[in-house]
């Protein structure tokens, strides 16, 4: 089996609790990388201290949602912080992708599908009366079409998103047995999300909450 790639979802405002979570979770067998979400990127000394990072794979997580020109812009806006990985909403619409996707350069662009603490009924809150899975489906049809690098699916649906979209696949919503789903809806474990498909986890308090070294290690037993 390919090193399993897991991206640590960073969701800390504090430099001193980063810079501890990269330091025990380095040289490991796992494959890490770091996701920094609008919390970390919006403290105080977030983004000074992202443009510091070497060596290590970043995946900031803007989870841009807005109209062509501002996506473009603000993709524009982060290029010194060399991100490998940034993400968009795909139900910011074909254009803004296709115009995100022209000034990403070499940083992936991930489009997000339908948040994984969303289900059915929050949906139809929203307005979308569309099955979760069809919504989905479509989701990743249209981020196919505009050639995004990554789709980021909750692992309930990427079997579907596999039919149609061929590249990397990154998997939220990851629990390690037993605990607890807080205000995730759709969860699974990291052991199955790679049997279903996925090419990469995201995984936050499951790993970041308490004991660090003691979680990383239940982590590995359950992969095995
Ligand atoms: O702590 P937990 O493992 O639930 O964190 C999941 C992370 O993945 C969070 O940083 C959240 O913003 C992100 N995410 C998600 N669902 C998506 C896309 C991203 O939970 N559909």
């Amino acid at each position: 089996m390919k090193t399993p790639k897991i991206f640590i979802a960073c969701d800390v405002n504090n430099v001193k609790k980063i810079k501890k979570i990269i330091k025990e979770t380095s040289n490991l067998k796992l494959k890490f990388g770091y996701k920094f979400g609008l919390e970390f990127l919006n403290s105080k000394n977030g983004r000074k201290f992202i443009s510091t990072l070497r060596n290590k794979i970043t995946f900031g997580d803007y989870k841009l949602a807005d109209i062509p020109n501002t996506c473009a812009s603000s993709i524009k806006a982060v290029k010194d912080l060399k991100f490998n990985y940034i993400t968009i909403h795909i139900n910011s619409g074909k254009e803004a992708l296709v115009g995100a996707k022209k000034v990403s350069g070499s940083t992936k662009l991930v489009g997000v599908t339908t948040l994984t603490s969303l289900n059915n009924r929050s949906l139809r809150e929203i307005g979308y009366d569309k099955n979760l899975k069809k919504i989905v489906l479509h989701q990743a049809k249209l981020a196919a079409e505009t050639k995004l690098d990554a789709i980021v699916c909750s692992p309930h649906e990427t079997k579907i998103v596999r039919k149609v979209f061929k590249k990397e696949i990154i998997t939220p919503g990851i629990r390690l047995i037993k605990d607890n789903k807080q205000d995730q809806k759709r969860v699974m474990t990291p052991k199955k999300a790679f049997q279903n498909g996925a090419t990469s986890l995201v995984m936050g308090r499951s790993l970041i909450k308490g004991n660090i070294k003691k979680n990383i290690q239940r982590l590995i037993k359950e992969l095995k």
